[in-house]
């Protein structure tokens, strides 16, 4: 089996995660501390990276969705799998994605943590393919663009493979040997 080929480096996420860190650190400095929730599983070695970059007092949770059954194959609705622990009421709240495709995760996450009564919520999301967005979402935070292609590595995985390379790579769903 080959490696999938490298989209976005290693040294390169390493670099975006830095500015990403230094921005949010300056957005949230003497407002309390920040609530990270990331969205499992993709997004759990973006968010320990990110979060260990931060300056800021920060808090992590965790929160698991399902909106792909298998590899690429959409599965329909979205459906919370895991909720966070902690009460985000009167809390400011930055949910940590690994990549929003047509939207929908991201906006159904949105609408249930908005009703918690949270003093704000903004998205942080490592990657997007934009020209795929189907909800009308604003992600505050973005690391990179993509195009329209299935990417795999650095937390994000097809059918559960390849989740932990260092590097973003892409495959094709259809053919992943
Ligand atoms: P959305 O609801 O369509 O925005 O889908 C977001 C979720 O789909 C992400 O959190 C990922 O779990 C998954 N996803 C979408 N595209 C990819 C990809 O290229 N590689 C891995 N997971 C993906």
């Amino acid at each position: 089996m080959n490696d999938p080929e490298t989209l976005i480096s290693e040294k390169d996420i390493g670099t975006r995660v830095d500015e990403l860190a230094a921005e949010i650190s300056s957005d949230y400095a003497d407002k309390g501390e920040l609530v990270l929730i990331g969205v499992l599983k993709g997004a759990f070695i973006f968010l320990a990276d990110l979060s260990r970059k931060l300056t800021i007092p920060r808090l992590i949770e965790f929160i698991a969705i399902s909106s792909y059954q298998h590899g690429s194959m959409p599965s329909g609705a979205v459906r919370l799998v895991m909720d966070v622990r902690a009460s985000i009421e009167g809390r400011h709240v930055l949910i940590v994605e690994d990549i929003v495709d047509t939207g929908h995760t991201l906006h159904y996450l949105i609408d249930m943590l908005e009703s918690r009564g949270p003093a704000s919520i903004r998205t942080c999301a490592l990657l997007r393919k934009e020209h795929k967005t189907e909800v009308d979402i604003e992600v505050d935070y973005l690391g990179f663009k993509i195009g329209d292609e299935w990417v795999v590595g650095y937390g994000l995985d097809f059918a559960e493979r390849d989740r932990t390379l260092p590097y973003i790579g892409v495959i094709q769903p259809d053919d992943p040997d």
